[in-house]
């Protein structure tokens, strides 16, 4: 199986699979506890049934959409993931090029493994910061200041994570960072030696958002056990109130389920918020993201960018939460497998797809841009 045999995000699955030892495979392919959350975000779409309308010239597909400031050419973006460099060799270069290339929004993570500011110098094209909110406010203060110094556009502080999931999988496989090649499940590296090859032949695995902070020299820990040692879980909103006064633009919170804490990111100031379960990875049994879209769309639609995240597979996926009233979507392990399949090309390959998916879906819902589409085109069974 090679790049040119994917055809979407199953086939990106299985690639990856494929090509990555299985610890990291199932760092990405994983969720919290039983996983049901992570099953029910994709199967949510459905339950909802699009209605197309046809004859209404089509020809022309302006699939663009605004948000936060941002002009997206698509309405799908690459939602900042951790550790890109684990997963191949060219990291977050690779996504940050090809999301430049498809003028698509992506983001370096505070548990990337490039640098912000590196990142942000080589590609121009809308980028925001996802924050974790550490226990140590000098580290969260160098990292706002960095993001601040390196113009990123959006701040996305994600607020879903002030404990570690119970991902079980990397409990049993023993994955955890910093990465390293332990002697442990060395016989899954020495099964994929090309991965092991470029994984030691290229830059050296580091966190440069968090290296002068966090001391790691107890060993490598679990990202369960990260968030659970590392993150702030006294976290509040005035400390958030006053990260957004700091910031002065942009600011998203990634992570919201509930009208109530969409309201109040609205009385903080914020200008975004991404209506997100975190791919089914921290708490098993919350809602589904799209279930819960309307419920919170209907609270605040109006007074600020409501986007949604988990679950997104398809380019009708993207439409039926469009139709609902979501002003983008992010993806993240619909890029990811890509990224690990086959590095920059891959991603490409993943926006490319992904595009075409949602130009045919329009054409065949007889819309010829993103404002057209409205709740008349959905029925729920
Ligand atoms: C995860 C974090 C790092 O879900 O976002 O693993």
């Amino acid at each position: 199986m090679r790049l040119k045999d994917c055809h979407g995000f199953s086939d990106f699955r299985e690639l990856a699979k494929r090509r990555l030892p299985s610890p990291i495979f199932n760092y990405i392919d994983g969720a919290a506890d039983d996983e049901t959350t992570y099953e029910r975000n994709t199967k949510s779409f459905e339950k909802c049934d699009l209605v197309p309308n046809v004859l209404r010239g089509t020809e022309d597909i302006d699939m663009s959409v605004n948000i936060m400031g941002q002009k997206l050419e698509m309405p799908i973006y690459c939602s900042p993931t951790a550790i890109q460099r684990v997963f191949h060799h060219e990291g977050e270069n690779a996504v940050a090029a090809a999301a430049d290339k498809y003028g698509t929004l992506f983001g370096v993570s505070s548990l990337g493994t490039a640098s912000l500011a590196e990142i942000r110098e080589q590609y121009k094209g809308p980028q925001c910061y996802q924050f974790y909110f550490h226990k140590d406010r000098e580290l969260n203060q160098s990292m706002l200041e960095s993001a601040k110094n390196a113009n990123v556009d959006v701040m996305m502080l994600t607020v879903d994570t002030i404990t570690g999931g119970n991902r079980e999988r990397d409990l049993r496989t023993g994955f955890s960072i910093p990465f390293q090649l332990s002697l442990g499940g060395i016989f899954q590296f020495a099964i994929k030696p090309m991965w092991a090859l470029n994984y030691l032949t290229h830059k050296k695995f580091a966190l440069p958002q968090l290296d002068d902070f966090v001391d790691m020299s107890d060993g490598p820990i679990s990202i369960g056990r990260y968030f659970t040692e590392m993150l702030d879980p006294k976290m509040n909103w005035d400390d958030v109130a006053k990260m957004v006064d700091y910031w002065d633009g942009e600011f998203c919170l990634k992570g919201i389920m509930s009208a109530e804490d969409a309201k109040k990111a609205v009385e903080i100031g914020c200008t975004g918020i991404v209506v997100s379960n975190h791919g089914g990875r921290q708490l098993d049994g919350s809602r589904s993201s799209f279930d819960q879209l309307s419920e919170i769309v209907d609270a605040v639609g109006d007074q600020i960018d409501v986007i949604m995240d988990s679950g997104i597979q398809r380019g009708s996926h993207v439409l039926k939460a469009l139709s609902l009233g979501a002003k983008a979507v992010g993806g993240g392990r619909f890029y990811l497998y890509a990224l690990a399949a086959a590095g920059q090309l891959g991603v490409e390959r993943a926006l490319e797809l992904m595009k075409q998916e949602i130009e045919r879906d329009m054409r065949l819902m007889g819309v010829s841009s993103i404002s057209e589409l409205s709740r008349n085109n959905l029925r729920f069974r």
